[in-house]
Parts: structure tokens; sequence; C-alpha cells
């Protein structure tokens, strides 16, 4: 494990300089939220802070990459075919995390793994995924109806937070009436659904 001193004088600076170049003004300012969320709720929780920060420095670089972009690198990275019916908000975690690899040379799986699911998920998430998951969620730069509540219980409760993240964005989805990534009905049956 890098220790942060030295994490924040070489990799860290990497990341930031690749990263700002390849988002708009805006999503930075997003990511650098994210992170700032992440490093605390890393503190907090006890999640490893080096992680906890490439992991939230690298979770949006593939966001504004076309869509011929990702249905190349789900040919190229051998990913489940299934995922070309789907879209940049399920594109850019699943098939970024493979950009992020090749481009931000992140070999760290769990800060990968974060990464993956940061949009969607999962039916188990490692105390790291859970960090990345909620900081973007409750990232200073929000603002939502109930961001406030989210923030206060990730202060109390990190699976509580990811609870309520999951239950507030599949409402949201379902008013929307899009269609619903099968592994957040998973991640709903697993962190929200009451079984009796
Ligand atoms: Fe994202
Ligand atoms: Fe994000």
């Amino acid at each position: 494990m890098t220790n942060w001193q030295e994490y924040e004088q070489t990799t860290r600076r990497f990341l930031i300089e690749q990263v700002k170049a390849h988002v708009s003004p805006k999503r930075w300012q997003h990511i650098l939220g994210v992170e700032e969320s992440a490093l605390e709720l890393a503190k907090r929780y006890q999640v490893d802070l080096v992680q906890a920060s490439s992991a939230a420095l690298v979770h949006d670089y593939a966001k504004e990459c076309s869509d011929e972009v990702f249905l190349e690198a789900i040919d190229t990275y051998q990913l489940d075919p299934e995922l070309k019916q789907w879209t940049n908000e399920i594109w850019h975690g699943i098939v970024g995390a493979e950009l992020i690899r090749r481009d931000l040379k992140i070999e760290d799986e769990a800060v990968l793994e974060a990464v993956r699911v940061h949009t969607t998920g999962a039916k188990e998430m490692s105390p790291l995924s859970q960090v990345l998951y909620v900081a973007d969620y409750i990232e200073p730069n929000r603002q939502f109806p109930g961001v406030n509540e989210a923030r206060e219980l990730a202060k109390q409760d990190l699976t509580a937070a990811v609870a309520y993240e999951t239950k507030h964005t599949l409402a949201f989805l379902i008013q929307k009436e899009v269609p619903i990534y099968p592994k957040t009905i998973e991640t709903y049956n697993s962190w929200v659904a009451k079984r009796t």
C-alpha cells in the first residue's frame, strides 16, 4: 500500500493532470467534490485514503467519451455483448474501468471495481466501493431534494447511506420511466428490500 505523501506527489498529480484534460470544467468540479467527500468518508470508516482518492479522481474519466468508444471497448475487452444495449450511464463505469486501466495506469482491482459499480451499485460492495458510491451522490456540488438527509446518514452509517441512495435512485428512474439496468435491481434487493 502506497503512503499518502508519496501518492500525493506522484500518482495523484498524474491523475489530476490526465483527468482534468479529459473532462469539462463542470465535471472536473464534480470530481474534486467527490474526492473531498470520499476522503471524509474514508477517514470515518477506515478505508484506505489512497484508494479512496484515486477511485474518486478517475470514476468519471470516461463519462464524456462517445458511444463509439464504448461500443468498440466492449469488443476489445471482451465484455458482455449485452452491454451494447445500454447507454453512457452504464458504460462509463463498467466499460470506463477498462479505459481507466489502459490510459491512467490504474492496476488496483479494488479501485477498478469501485469505478465499475459507482452508478449501479452491486449486490456486494467493498467498503471502498460504498465510499465512492455514496461520495458521488453527496459531494458538495450536488443539489437535489434529500441530499442533506443522505449527507447526514453518510456520517452515521455508511451502509444506511448506500441503501438510501439506492432506493431514491431507483424511485427516480422509475418515475422517469427509463429502463432499469438489472444490476440496479440486484443492488436494491440486497441493500434495501426487507425480507420477512
Ligand atoms: Fe459517474
Ligand atoms: Fe460522478
